[in-house]
């Protein structure tokens, strides 16, 4: 039981952006983090993983091959936090998640127990009536985030969920991303540019360079600096803070030719 990926590729328009992308299986229960830099093709896989671009290969969640299920099943089981969030719509909060919950299928009871949940377990029930033009980028970002947790799928993409976080949601965001998919064995990938975020929320990561993978693993051991320089073109270590846990450092820009 897992996401499997073997020799995944995706185009857009012309451009073959991801050329035969093969990973060991995320197991339930997991989040890795996706990382690497800007038009590296983060953002493509997981649209490609959701059903928002064609793939050829084979993306499989628990054993079905996803691009075989009716969109409305895919829909159920692998859930989108999108890196450019919808433009706010004339909703309230609470209309946005209803509404969503009940294109999934859910009977309106169940919705509306899960919509409460999840709004008090991220604690923003204060923002349930509000209307959706109104909030802040972070709060709309979050309720992204609600709208993810409240449909319960097996397979959770976020790109760059905490883009428009503060310090204080950032690690909210995480908890309740890790308490979830413990809580239900689902599967979390998240597109991160936050190295230290990734550190210390995610057990794996898979570095993205030029759409092919150029290293994936627990995230102390794959993050090293000739990878960092290699793939970023920066001089950055991950030493040991004084607390005993692991931190990244960038030092500076690597010059072309410096290499
Ligand atoms: N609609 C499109 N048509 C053609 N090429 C595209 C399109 N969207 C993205 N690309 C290209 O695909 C490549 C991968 O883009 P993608 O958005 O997946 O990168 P990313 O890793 O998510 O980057 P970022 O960190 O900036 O979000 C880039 O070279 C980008 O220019
Ligand atoms: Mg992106």
């Amino acid at each position: 039981m897992s996401l499997m990926l073997n020799d995944v590729r995706v185009a857009r328009g012309k451009a073959h952006i991801i050329a035969g992308l093969s990973l060991p299986p995320l197991p339930p229960g997991s989040m890795t983090a996706l990382i690497g830099p800007n038009g590296a093709g983060k953002s493509t896989l997981i649209h490609a993983l959701a059903g928002l671009l064609p793939a050829r290969g084979s993306i499989r969640l628990h054993g079905q091959a996803l691009e075989t299920q009716p969109a409305a099943e895919r829909s159920r089981r692998v859930g989108l936090l999108p890196q450019t969030l919808p433009q706010a719509v004339g909703l309230t909060v609470y209309e946005l998640l209803l509404g969503g919950l009940l294109t999934l299928g859910l009977a309106r009871d169940e919705a509306e127990q899960r919509i409460e949940r999840v709004l008090g377990e991220l604690r923003l029930a204060g923002l349930a009536l509000r209307a959706l033009a109104t909030l802040s980028g972070g709060q709309r970002q979050l309720v992204a985030l609600a709208q993810l947790l409240a449909s319960e799928p097996e397979l959770l993409l976020l790109d760059e969920p905490n883009s428009a976080l503060d310090l204080h949601w950032q690690l909210a965001m995480i908890e309740a991303i890790r308490a979830d998919v413990a809580r239900r064995g689902a599967i979390a990938v998240l597109a991160l540019h936050d190295i230290n975020l990734a550190l210390r929320s995610c057990e794996r990561v898979i570095v993205l360079h030029r759409g092919a993978c150029v290293a994936d693993g627990a995230p102390q051991t794959v993050l090293d600096p000739a990878l960092l320089a290699q793939v970023y073109g920066v001089a950055a270590r991950i030493e040991t803070c004084s607390q005993g846990q692991p931190v990244f450092i960038l030092d500076r820009l690597i010059r072309p030719d410096e290499v």
